[in-house]
């Protein structure tokens, strides 16, 4: 792994990858970005003038550009996190989820296809191209909704209910395709729901925290009683970087750390954690097709690649909470739309 391109790196996972890859390996790092509302290079702000830092406004269904990209830095790694990412958002405007996660990806697979030479009869001799890698970020959310009892694993049948659900899953069946058609040695990642640093405050976490901090209202959609499995995103990282590393070409891995919790009930500890009243708390007009729980068994990931997650949530959510009051400047640019000319500021020239 010497020449990594991660597409989506100004938004929130991506940005926080960066900066593990840039701590924890010597490898360049070519972060691709469209830059839409989600991404803000102010994430990356530290690293800018990094010497394995490279980065390229541009969005992953630009051909030419993708092509351009492997050319130039001899692309050996893709992570792809680039994606229109808010379910909410994908009830209102699902085209664009079409287009970025799926088109998106069958760019980036092409690319690295070409770029990667690979001969055409590798899907029957397995054995893949060394030194090269392409690894898909994909969600738990393409399994669908669980009930009361279970748990997804890798071999839970994909039964996505939102067309941001859709999209993720359709991106993954052409991951697959490419790996069984062309033997391109990927791998596919399914985590939870992530929290920490850098999260868009259209999600519920940051949301719930910069409403607190305002004494504004907490939405909280229908009953509440909806259960997510929250991970911190920085064990997200580590598990991608051991994936990367470990992980066997063609496989799945979930990644969770066993922690589902009730909407409510995280909202009622952000409301306590920051010495605020429940009184905040306003029950709204449930999400449409609103999945009812998920929970990952993260079983293939600890036992098969020894990852585990380093972060309980109680230590996580402080932190993440104290991150948000440490950064009021970073979220009221988001909050005012400032964060949009940043781009403009540090790289017109
Ligand atoms: P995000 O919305 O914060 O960031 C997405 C980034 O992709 C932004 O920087 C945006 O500018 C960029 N982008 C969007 N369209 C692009 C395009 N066409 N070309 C280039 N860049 C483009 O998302 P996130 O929460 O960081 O999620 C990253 C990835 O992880 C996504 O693929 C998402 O499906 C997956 N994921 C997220 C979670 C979660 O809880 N947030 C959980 C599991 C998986
Ligand atoms: P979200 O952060 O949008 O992630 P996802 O939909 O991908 O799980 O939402 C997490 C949960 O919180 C989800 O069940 C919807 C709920 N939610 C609210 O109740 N109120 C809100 O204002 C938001 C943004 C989410």
């Amino acid at each position: 792994m010497k020449n990594v391109l991660v597409t989506g790196g100004a938004g929130f996972i991506g940005s926080n990858f960066v900066h593990y890859m840039l701590e924890n390996s010597d490898a360049l790092i070519v972060n691709l970005d469209a830059l839409t509302y989600a991404g803000n290079l102010e994430n990356l702000e530290d690293v800018r003038d990094h010497k394995n830092y490279r980065f390229v406004k541009g969005d992953i269904r630009d051909k030419a550009l993708v092509e351009q990209i492997f050319a130039d830095y001899d692309i050996d790694t893709v992570v792809n996190f680039a994606a229109e990412s808010h379910v909410d958002r994908s009830i209102v405007e699902p085209e664009i989820f079409l287009t970025t996660n799926v088109i998106g990806t069958q760019v980036l697979l092409d690319a690295a296809k070409r770029h990667w030479n690979l001969a055409p009869d590798d899907k029957y001799s397995r054995e893949y191209k060394e030194g090269v890698r392409y690894l898909q970020v994909s969600t738990d959310e393409v399994y669908g909704a669980l009930g009361k009892t279970g748990m997804f694993t890798e071999t839970t049948p994909l039964s996505p209910n939102s067309p941001y659900s859709v999209s993720k899953a359709s991106a993954d069946m052409l991951v697959r395709a490419y790996n069984n058609t062309f033997g391109l040695p990927v791998v596919i990642t399914r985590c939870s729901n992530n929290y920490g640093p850098y999260q868009f405050p259209e999600k519920l976490i940051p949301l719930m925290i910069n409403n607190c901090m305002n004494d504004k209202q907490l939405p909280v959609y229908g009953d509440g009683m909806q259960i997510r499995d929250w991970l911190h995103v920085k064990d997200h990282c580590s598990a991608i970087a051991t994936v990367l590393e470990k992980g066997r070409i063609g496989e799945v891995y979930n990644i969770g750390g066993n922690n589902e919790k009730a909407n409510v009930n995280i909202v009622k500890l952000i409301i306590s954690t920051m010495g605020k009243s429940e009184d905040l708390i306003t029950y709204v007009k449930d999400r449409p097709g609103h999945d009812r729980r998920y929970a990952i068994d993260n079983t293939k990931i600890t036992t098969e690649l020894g990852w585990a997650p380093s972060y309980t949530f109680e230590k996580g959510i402080a932190e993440t909470i104290e991150w948000f009051m440490n950064h009021r400047d970073w979220m009221n640019k988001i909050i005012s739309g400032d964060y949009l000319n940043y781009y403009n500021k540090m790289y017109e020239q």
